[in-house]
């Protein structure tokens, strides 16, 4: 799908920036469906660009790494950027302040896709009640009870979900226009914008 989205706006040639690119995968599959795009992928966890390095194969030649943060992101300009399940770890300045970095980049009306956890919470007991599902849910697709109850654990304390209308507003006051969701299951939302 980001592959897509990115793939309607930007050249064969395209520069993309992967923002939390962790192990590749998501890198990978846009190499590997466009052969001439080259990509700059940062992440603060050099374990994971290691990862990534090795999950890249041949196609490691057209990723540049980047040890970090958006600050350590090249100015670009970029044809199209993403960050896929990163941006819920970001509490809501950090996020506005990354948002309107990725956007610093991008070349006018380039497409940034975003996809990440974002559930209704309009007071604590609908956010643990969200949280809940997504635990529920990880056990009926086999994840065991205990791992369950640490990601529960882990959610709780350590991911500042939002909600889909604080997501889209941080997109919307960092200056990115149409504003589509293009993702919505569960506890997940996606959005593509252009800078
Ligand atoms: C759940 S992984 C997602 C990796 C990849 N995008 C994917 O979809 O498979 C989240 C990644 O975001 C990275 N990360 C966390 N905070 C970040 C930040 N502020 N900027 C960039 N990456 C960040 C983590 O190190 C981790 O590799």
């Amino acid at each position: 799908m980001a592959a897509v989205l990115m793939g309607e706006r930007a050249p064969a040639d395209a520069r993309v920036l992967v923002l939390g690119a962790g192990g590749g995968a998501e890198t990978r599959a846009f190499a590997e469906t466009h052969p001439q795009w080259t990509f700059d992928a940062v992440d603060p966890a050099e374990a994971m660009l290691d990862l990534a390095a090795h999950t890249l194969g041949p196609h490691v030649e057209r990723v540049r790494m980047h040890h970090g943060y958006v600050d350590q992101a090249p100015t670009g300009p970029f044809h199209a950027a993403t960050s896929l399940l990163t941006l819920h770890f970001l509490p809501p300045e950090a996020r506005r302040d990354t948002a309107a970095q990725v956007r610093r980049r991008l070349r006018p009306g380039a497409p940034f896709v975003v996809m990440h956890m974002s559930f209704p919470q309009n007071d604590d007991a609908e956010r643990q009640l969200w949280i809940e599902r997504h635990v529920h849910y990880l056990v009926a697709n086999g994840i065991a009870p205990e791992d369950a109850v640490k990601a529960r654990e882990a959610i709780s304390a350590d991911v500042p979900v939002l909600t889909p209308e604080q997501d889209r507003h941080i997109l919307h006051d960092v200056g990115f226009t149409d504003i589509t969701e293009f993702f919505s299951t569960f506890t997940f939302r996606g959005w593509v914008c252009y800078a």
